[in-house]
Order: structure tokens, then C-alpha cells, then sequence
């Protein structure tokens, strides 16, 4: 029988990514992956578990491929030697992980989707989240910021998808949320920093905006 090889696995992920146009990336998943074993080992989930969910997490974005299945998940999971059984686990893992709009329940059912839900968020916010939210937004020719358009709440992903945005909004319709949203003791002390460094930065790009001598 066909051996489970995370090393395998981490190689296949790597690959994946190098040619992802989406605007995920490999660090990201490493990222994600050496969080979500942290927090797993303090909340005492299964790592076996935590850390392929991790790696696979976005190999099939929702918002790109929702509701057709998870191909290149599946793909990969039995490429590495991984069986039906528990291909099937680690989707439905990963299927609880996705934040769908601030209007959206998705509090997982598991402790591992909880965690890797949580190291997730995690990459979102802080200095990194900052990054990122900057990157995702100019590779969709977004502004970064627009004075007369106000920070808004969008409910959906297609409500927010319609709108005319700049990446300061992503700031107040998702970003600050995350703190509020993690599963875990653990995420939520490594998110308290994160969060306010976010909360100064926001403060000091104000400053500046509105500078006067
Ligand atoms: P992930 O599941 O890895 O968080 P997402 O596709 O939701 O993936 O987002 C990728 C990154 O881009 C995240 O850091 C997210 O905060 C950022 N991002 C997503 N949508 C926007 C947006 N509209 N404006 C700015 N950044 C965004
Ligand atoms: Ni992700």
C-alpha cells in the first residue's frame, strides 16, 4: 500500500504554486502551515491532519472554483500517497477554512478546520496581512485608498465585488473583523499584536493623508 509522504507533499504544494496567477503564493502557505502547527500542538489537534489541510488550503480557491468540486486538492492529496478516506477528511477541513463576507457564518465543526482557519486569519492581519491586502489590491488595478468613498461593510463577496473599492476599505471590511473571528485561545493571543499594529498603522496613514504643517 501507497505511504503517506508529507515531504512529498510539501514539494507537490511548492510546484502547484509557482505557477499560481491567483494571487496566492507558496510563502503564504508556508506560512499558514508552520501557524496552524503551532496553534494545533497548544490546542492539542491532530497534526497529521492540521498540516496537509494546511498546505492544500488554497489549491482551490472558493471564490475561483466554488462548487465544482476540489480537483487539483484531490490531485495533489493522492499524489502524496494520501487514500480516499482521508482525502476526504482534509477537503472537509479545508472547505470550513474560507472567510465568505462579514455577513457569513463559518465557524468550523473541527479543531484541526478551527486551526487552520485561525493561522489563516493570522497571515491576513499584522505586517504581513498589510502587505498583502496592498498587493491583492494593486494586482486588481485598485486604488489604495479614495477619500470619498467611505469604509463600507460589504454582507457578500459578489455585493463587495460590484463595488467601487480601495484597499483602506479591505482594512475595515475584513481585516479588523479577524481578531473577533479567531477559534482559538492561542490565535487570539498571537492576533492581539497583529491587530494593533494594524490599528496604529491605519492611524499613522491617516496622519499623513490629512497632513498639515
Ligand atoms: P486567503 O484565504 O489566503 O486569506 P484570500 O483570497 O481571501 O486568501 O486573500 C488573499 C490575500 O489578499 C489576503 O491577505 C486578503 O486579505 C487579501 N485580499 C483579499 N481581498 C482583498 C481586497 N479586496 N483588497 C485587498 N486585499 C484583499
Ligand atoms: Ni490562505
Amino acid at each position: 500500500m501507497e505511504q503517506v509522504d508529507i515531504s512529498k507533499l510539501y514539494l507537490l504544494v511548492e510546484d502547484f504554486f509557482k505557477n499560481d496567477t491567483t494571487g496566492h503564493d507558496w510563502w503564504h502557505v508556508i506560512r499558514v502551515t508552520k501557524l496552524a502547527l503551532q496553534i494545533g500542538q497548544k490546542e492539542g489537534a491532530n497534526l497529521g491532519m492540521v498540516e496537509p489541510a494546511a498546505l492544500v488550503h488554497d489549491c482551490d480557491d472558493w471564490k475561483l472554483s466554488a462548487g465544482e468540486g476540489y480537483p487539483n486538492t484531490i490531485h495533489i492529496l493522492s499524489n502524496a500517497g494520501y487514500r480516499q478516506k482521508q482525502i476526504d477528511e482534509i477537503i472537509e477541513i479545508v472547505k470550513q477554512v474560507s472567510f465568505k463576507g462579514a455577513g457569513v457564518d463559518t465557524t468550523p465543526s473541527c479543531i484541526e478546520a478551527m486551526v487552520v482557519q485561525d493561522a489563516d486569519r493570522i497571515d491576513a492581519i499584522g505586517a504581513i496581512g498589510i502587505a498583502r491586502a496592498f498587493a491583492y489590491g494593486g494586482s486588481k488595478n485598485r486604488p489604495m485608498y479614495l477619500p470619498e468613498v467611505k469604509p463600507q461593510l460589504h454582507q457578500s463577496f459578489n455585493e463587495y465585488k460590484s463595488s467601487k473599492s480601495h484597499t483602506i476599505n479591505h482594512f475595515y471590511e475584513k481585516l479588523l473583523l479577524l481578531k473577533d473571528r479567531l477559534n482559538t485561545p492561542t490565535a487570539q493571543r498571537i492576533a492581539k499584536e497583529r491587530h494593533d499594529f494594524m490599528v496604529n498603522y491605519l492611524e499613522q496613514f491617516f496622519n499623513e493623508w490629512n497632513f498639515e504643517q
